[in-house]
């Protein structure tokens, strides 16, 4: 595990963009997993303004995203579908056809957990994106009994709904249940990337991190990652 310390958010953004820009210049098929959520924006942008300057070329990279709510059609402003193609794909040169997210609308959720398992399997993650939940969630992956292992369906936790809410008109808005690749995937990833910001994420930092590896703080079994980089600010690792 590797932790990179930067200042603020903004400094958060360029390491994790230098990061994911060196992965496609290095390989340019590279399979990029990514995350939605506030905290990978500010890379996004980064990498839209490399691009926009012609210092990365994202035309041969295929992207699987982590997870997506379920209910929510890709037109919703709040489906991450939607969400990933304001924020990056609308504004680079992916291929839309390299383009993974899982339907959240799809007619047979269990099918589309198997297909979107199928996805992972056959493509395998080069470099996967992760933002971090404030009760440790990595994706949708919440604190549970077990480690989840492949893409499936998850009953989020109030804590999720309540984080979550600030983009939606109202708690009742958020929905309950989202699809969301597994830890097990998680972890099949040949690197890992976490970027985390602020106050809010410093206990689940802690705990993930320098506590015991435990189903109860999903992001803790990246200890066991064999290249795993967290890229925090002085906030989020304040409590360390
Ligand atoms: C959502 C996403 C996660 C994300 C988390 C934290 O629940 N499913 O992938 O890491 O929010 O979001 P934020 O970065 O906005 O704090």
């Amino acid at each position: 595990m590797r932790i990179i310390r930067v200042k603020d958010y903004q400094q958060m953004s360029r390491a994790a963009a230098n990061i994911i820009s060196a992965q496609v210049i290095l390989e340019p098929k590279s399979v990029l997993g990514l995350a939605t959520g506030s905290s990978p924006i500010g890379a996004y942008q980064q990498l839209i303004e490399w691009y926009k300057k012609g210092d990365v070329d994202f035309s041969q990279v295929t992207t699987v995203n982590l997870d997506e709510y379920v209910g929510l059609t890709p037109d919703h402003d709040q489906s991450y579908h939607y969400f990933m193609h304001r924020n990056f794909f609308d504004s680079v040169n992916i291929d839309p056809q390299r383009i993974n997210i899982p339907d959240g609308c799809a007619p047979d959720m269990a099918a589309e957990c198997l297909r979107y398992d199928g996805v992972l399997r056959g493509l395998g993650v080069d470099l996967q994106l992760l933002g971090l939940g404030n009760n440790g969630h990595i994706g949708f992956n919440e604190p549970g009994p077990v480690f989840s292992k492949g893409t499936h369906i998850v009953t989020l936790t109030d804590s999720t709904r309540e984080a979550n809410k600030r983009f939606f008109a109202s708690l009742e808005d958020v929905p309950k249940t989202a699809v969301s690749m597994g830890t097990f995937d998680i972890m099949q990833a040949k690197r890992v990337l976490m970027v985390a910001s602020g106050k809010a994420k410093a206990e689940a930092v802690k705990a993930a991190f320098f506590g015991p590896i435990t189903p109860q703080m999903p992001a803790s079994i990246l200890q066991f990652h064999r290249d795993f980089t967290l890229v925090a600010d002085e906030d989020a690792l304040s409590l360390l």
